[in-house]
């Protein structure tokens, strides 16, 4: 279906955070544009999984726009609270996607399960799908995860959503401590990256 190389790329996202760590990994000699150069809001997500409500995202924004798009669906399992905030990560943020109040959430939901669980580890890690569609069509699906641990406040200002809180699994540092091209070469939409990369 896609013969051509690609040269134009709309980033099916409207957060910012998210806009900028995927226009970081794709090839700089591709055009890329974002909803907001079309004046699109977002689709309502409700698919059962990351992988479904990336699909839904990527065929949205190019049906709309007859771009190719590349769409991703993220967010933070803990296994303390049965996988949550999982794919309703965004939604703990409330209308205005106000982190503070998403990792707040997270600490009060944690505290009510287990009131010592400052003292253990959390583990935790942050999924990512990212899909590729063309009009109605799947181009390409993939996945990518990293697991770490939960910190007992937040740490760092780098980065957004629950990175000040996430804790990679063998370092000592938060996602939020970490430069953003530190972030961007071992997290989970890097690997989901590194799967569908040959598409582009
Ligand atoms: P959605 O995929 O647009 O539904 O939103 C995913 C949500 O998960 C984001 O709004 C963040 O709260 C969270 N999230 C996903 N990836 C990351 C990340 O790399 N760092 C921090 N938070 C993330």
């Amino acid at each position: 279906m896609l013969n051509k190389k690609i040269t134009k790329l709309l980033i099916g996202t409207n957060n910012k955070g998210k806009l900028r760590e995927i226009r970081d990994l794709l090839p700089i000699n591709i055009k890329t544009y974002c909803p907001k150069d079309f004046k699109l809001k977002s689709p309502i997500e409700n698919g059962n999984t990351f992988e479904e409500n990336c699909l839904i995202k990527s065929k949205y924004f190019s049906n709309k726009t007859g771009l190719i798009c590349i769409a991703d669906d993220s967010g933070l399992e803990i296994d303390l609270l049965d996988k949550k905030p999982g794919i309703h990560s965004a939604r703990w943020g409330g209308k205005n996607s106000d982190f503070k109040k998403a990792i707040k959430k997270v600490y009060r939901e944690l505290k009510k399960k287990d009131p010592n669980w400052k003292k253990k580890k959390i583990r935790a890690r942050f999924v990512c799908a990212l899909s590729i569609s063309y009009l109605n069509k799947k181009v390409v699906i993939s996945k990518g995860k990293v697991e770490g641990k939960i910190s007992s406040k937040p740490k760092g200002c780098n980065g957004f959503g629950y990175d000040p809180i996430f804790i990679l699994n063998k370092r000592n540092k938060t996602f939020g401590e970490m430069k953003p091209s530190q972030k961007s070469s071992l997290d989970h939409r890097y690997k989901a990256f590194k799967k569908i990369k040959k598409f582009l």
